[in-house]
């Protein structure tokens, strides 16, 4: 893929646009035409610093719009993208909008994974993060064994230090998570400042467990669930997507040989204060390496949990 460069118009889509990328050579050039109605929709979100979908008149290709990248998926699984930010600047200027960036709030997506990206994988880095090979072997990597034996801990050993290609695989994991419409409606806060911990202790209870070594806040935004429901219906769902993405990131540390234990005990208006955001937490996921290895804890019996409808 090559780099997004500019939008000029198209002789062929009368007030509509060429965006174009431009490879090495003149031949490596890959252009995707929009007509009026698909700029105008690409406009205006990018206008609102907002994010979103446009899908195009071949009925195959959509553009996703989201905070840090737009995403063309086009016919044929090709795939395009750019920075929202060049993006925003090159449509705008082309729409002759005023406009005034955005600053950027430094969400944890962007965290720079410890491993080297290749070139080829660019356009996955979560797939590239996820297949990974870390210097040391991941202990339990079977997902039935790795469930079976999980256990929560409030005890951390704060001498054992968590390597940052964990935190990425972590973090990596909550992005595999199903979400409603797959609109991703939730953000990860991954806390690394000490005060901000200590904060985050007073905003859960006093518990003090939640200063651990690795904090991530889950947070829900309904703001990018772009399905034409009612707000309680989006809000539900992206309660439901950052828990799923808390709970597959608390699989991942565990299947790392970390542990972790998962506060739902919190002030919302207290955390949205600390993080200064407006988006909802759900849960604080707290992890390290247990002071001790215990054996999971037990459940009722399955006959008790499941109700069979014949
Ligand atoms: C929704 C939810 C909220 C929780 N909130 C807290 C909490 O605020 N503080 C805490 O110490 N543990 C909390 N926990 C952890 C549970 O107590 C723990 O997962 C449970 O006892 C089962 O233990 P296990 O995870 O080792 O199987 C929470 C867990 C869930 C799923």
């Amino acid at each position: 893929m090559g780099k997004f460069t500019k939008v000029e118009p198209s002789y062929i889509s009368k007030d509509g646009c060429r965006l174009v990328w431009e490879g090495i050579d003149e031949d490596d050039s890959d252009v995707v035409v929009l007509n009026k109605d698909e700029l105008d929709s690409l406009t205006e979100i990018l206008a609102k610093n907002s994010t979103g979908k446009v899908e195009l008149e071949d009925e195959f290709s959509t553009i996703l719009i989201n905070t840090d990248l737009v995403q063309f998926r086009l016919k044929d699984s090709k795939y395009l993208e750019a920075k929202t930010s060049t993006m925003t600047k090159a449509i705008l200027e082309y729409k002759k909008v005023p406009h005034t960036p955005k600053i950027i709030k430094v969400y944890p997506k962007e965290f720079l994974p410890s491993i080297q990206i290749e070139k080829e994988d660019e356009g996955n880095q979560l797939k590239a993060v996820l297949k990974s090979k870390p210097k040391k072997g991941i202990p339990q990597s079977d997902l039935f064994r790795v469930m079976s034996t999980r256990r929560s801990t409030r005890n951390f050993d704060s001498s054992k230090v968590v390597e940052q290609w964990q935190v990425d695989k972590i973090l990596a994991a909550a992005d595999t998570a199903p979400t409603a419409g797959n609109f991703q409606g939730f953000e990860v806060f991954y806390i690394k400042n000490k005060e901000v911990k200590r904060r985050l202790v007073e905003a859960a209870n006093k518990q003090p467990f939640v200063n651990a070594p690795v904090v991530l806040v889950f947070c829900m935004d309904p703001s990018r669930v772009k399905i034409n429901f009612p707000p309680e219906i989006l809000a539900k769902f992206s309660l439901q997507d950052a828990t799923l993405a808390a709970a597959y990131s608390q699989l991942a540390a565990s299947a790392l040989g970390l542990s972790s234990i998962w506060i739902g005990m919190i002030d919302e208006e207290k955390v949205k204060q600390i993080l200064g955001t407006k988006l909802r937490p759900s849960s604080i996921l707290c992890i390290g390496y247990p002071q001790k290895s215990r054996p999971p804890k037990s459940r009722r019996k399955l006959k008790d949990l499941v109700r069979v409808i014949e």
